[in-house]
């Protein structure tokens, strides 16, 4: 039996402008009740979308933060920043940091326990690239991601979170994880939770993300182990993040 509430969350990645929000932020908020929701946009907008939002009950979500506590990183974000601006969740381990900002396993670990050290909610990306998917390499190497973050992080702290499983291939292509494909992985991810913290694997919601859209996110969202949907480009559309929200209700 699972009591684990779905939930959407909306990684705007670097799109958008103050009137575009706006106008987003307005269309949702005038729609009626639906899962839990979190929306992440670019770290400018933060402040934006907290105010937006404060009055609901969708949470605001940023897309990195710092492996770093303070100091001399020009550029960087902390997590005690993102908390002091309003922000309750963190993307962690996009797999678009990782393959063009250098970000490894440790680093991603490290940012995932700056995260929850903060009291931040992180959403830890994992996923294989369509290589080592055809090289019959996913659980392994999905496995060997989350392995480093468990190695600094218990599955307790990550908790309030969530893991979003994102093959690689299926990111922004259109070509989605079959239903069956996202619940063998989600199935192994939480197999591995389990070894460490049986009642926190079975609570962890576990999210699926790449090229979900309103036409296929109730399939996906009916396998036994996928929580909910980490959204990129269908949650640039309130319209559709809306309707992926519904599926998810
Ligand atoms: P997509 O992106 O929905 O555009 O495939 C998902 C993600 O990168 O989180």
């Amino acid at each position: 039996m699972t009591t684990r509430a779905k939930l959407v969350a909306a990684n705007w990645k670097m799109n958008g402008n103050r009137a575009e929000n706006e106008r987003w932020l307005q269309h949702f908020l005038a729609a009626p009740a639906r899962c839990a929701a979190v929306v992440c946009p670019p770290y400018p907008y933060v402040p934006q979308v907290v105010e937006a939002l404060a009055r609901g009950a969708c949470g605001v979500g940023a897309q990195n933060l710092s492996e770093h506590a303070a100091g001399a990183w020009t550029g960087e974000v902390s997590a005690q920043m993102l908390v002091d601006c309003g922000v309750s969740w963190v993307i962690v381990g996009h797999s678009e940091r990782r393959a063009a900002c250098g970000e490894t396993n440790e680093i991603v670990a490290h940012k995932a326990q700056r995260a929850v050290a903060a009291g931040l909610r992180p959403i830890v990306c994992v996923g294989e690239t369509l290589q080592e998917r055809e090289q019959g390499r996913t659980q392994q190497v999905v496995a060997a991601q989350l392995d480093a973050v468990l190695r600094v992080c218990t599955v307790a702290q990550v908790l309030p979170g969530a893991i979003a499983y994102e093959p690689v291939w299926a990111i922004g292509t259109g070509r989605t994880a079959s239903p069956q494909q996202a619940q063998e992985v989600h199935a192994a991810i939480r197999r591995q939770l389990a070894q460490h913290d049986a009642a926190g694997a079975a609570a962890l919601r576990l999210l699926y993300g790449g090229s979900v859209k309103p036409g296929n996110a109730a399939e996906l969202f009916a396998q036994d182990d996928i929580d909910g949907g980490l959204i990129g480009g269908a949650s640039l559309v309130a319209a559709d993040f809306l309707a992926i929200c519904a599926a998810a209700s």
